[in-house]
């Protein structure tokens, strides 16, 4: 049979993630490098054994396995709890919230919901890779915004050119961000509603670090200015804050005419998680404070790790104050993929070039904090004796 691939088959290139891991694979098995993988955001630290527990209980139970369609209330409810104690923002759980399968499956879908062929879609360069794929799905058209050092990596919406922003339905950003681990204020965010109601664009605000951070203070929560529910929606996971990224799932929030036009959607694309999972998360989200303390010890230690332990080989290391990212300018004249597949092969040490991540992403590298800090510091002594 002659198996011919779609068009749009050809916007969606292979991932330079997969390509890096098999090559460093290669190399363990070719040179018996020992490896230290820094390059996927997939936490390394096991849930809490309360979900555990909960997890295999409820699995054992024989009606649990019956579709779950678009989720249930009580994973919703546990949701609009979780705001209001954290976030301070009031939401109702049954037209202001919708699960997905992972952040992943709604951010890929959403742009479906909202763009036509032709939209402008606002993002950021570099920006979370998902972001493109969604846009490419609707067959909208992405107008990146460049992140500067200069702005301190928030995206510069002045600098959007204005028939531009007449033509732009959606807006998507993500702070703390991924890859660069820039965290929101409420000015900026302010600053995002005025903007979005001014040329009528849907926000979209992805925080999946939201618990991640290493100061005093939390993220503000793109839902706790005023103004963002009627111009926006929050998007969040589980997989990180709760270690539960295999688990895949997340939720939107938000403003209820946009949640109710993703329900429908989703309803003729999937049939719900598995409830063992929805009330596992559930309980997850009532016990976050508990849950998400160790982890945020334990990662803002590794980002200090890593931070000065690059910062002393005289590496350029983003300022950041929460994420799971060291966002990182090495100091050599090459490429970042290049880089990449240098480093591989001369320290076992694994990252994500920036590159990966959109063209502004050149000559920096992503390494995720997702081993531990002597591990970390194992990397940074390998690092010191690359050669380039
Ligand atoms: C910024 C951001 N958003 C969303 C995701 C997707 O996470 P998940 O689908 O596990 O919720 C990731 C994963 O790395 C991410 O970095």
């Amino acid at each position: 049979m002659n198996v011919i691939a779609s068009k749009k088959m050809s916007l969606f290139e292979p991932a330079i993630f997969s390509n890096l891991k098999s090559y460093a694979k290669q190399q363990e098995e070719k040179n018996g490098i020992n490896l230290i993988d820094l390059s996927l955001g997939s936490p390394d630290i096991p849930p809490h054994d309360m979900l555990l527990q909960s997890m295999s209980e409820l699995s054992k139970q024989p009606f649990s396995y019956g579709y779950t369609l678009t989720g249930s209330n009580e994973f919703n409810q546990a949701v609009a709890r979780y705001y209001l104690r954290v976030n301070k923002v009031k939401l109702d759980s049954e037209t202001e919230i919708v699960q997905t399968i992972g952040s992943q499956e709604g951010l890929v879908h959403l742009p479906l919901a909202f763009c036509d062929p032709g939209d402008y879609v606002l993002t950021t360069n570099p920006g979370y890779v998902a972001y493109a794929a969604g846009i490419t799905l609707a067959g909208a058209v992405p107008y990146y915004i460049p992140l500067d050092e200069m702005n301190g990596f928030l995206p510069d919406l002045k600098a959007i050119p204005e028939d531009i922003a007449e033509k732009a339905k959606l807006l998507i950003l993500n702070m703390p961000g991924n890859p660069v681990p820039m965290s929101p204020s409420i000015e900026y965010f302010l600053e995002v509603v005025e903007f979005a109601k001014k040329y009528n664009i849907i926000v979209l605000h992805d925080a999946a670090y939201s618990e991640f951070y290493f100061t005093g203070d939390a993220p503000i929560s793109f839902l706790a200015v005023p103004g963002a529910k009627e111009v926006g929606l929050e998007i969040n996971s589980l997989s990180k804050s709760f270690s539960l990224a295999g688990a895949r799932v997340a939720y939107i929030a938000g403003n209820a005419e946009m949640i109710a036009i993703i329900k429908q959607l989703k309803s003729n694309l999937d049939f719900g998680i598995f409830d063992p999972i929805q009330k596992t998360a559930a309980l997850a989200l009532d016990h976050a404070e508990e849950i998400t303390a160790p982890l945020r010890r334990t990662f803002a230690k590794r980002h200090a790790t890593l931070m000065h332990g690059l910062q002393e080989l005289g590496w350029e290391v983003a300022p950041s104050s929460g994420g799971m990212f060291v966002w990182a300018k090495y100091p050599y004249n090459i490429d970042s993929v290049s880089f990449a597949y240098k480093v591989i092969e001369q320290t076992g040490v694994l990252m994500v070039p920036g590159t990966a991540f959109g063209t502004e992403g050149e000559g920096f590298v992503r390494l995720a904090l997702v081993q531990n800090a002597e591990r970390l510091q194992e990397a940074v002594r390998r690092l010191k004796s690359l050669s380039l």
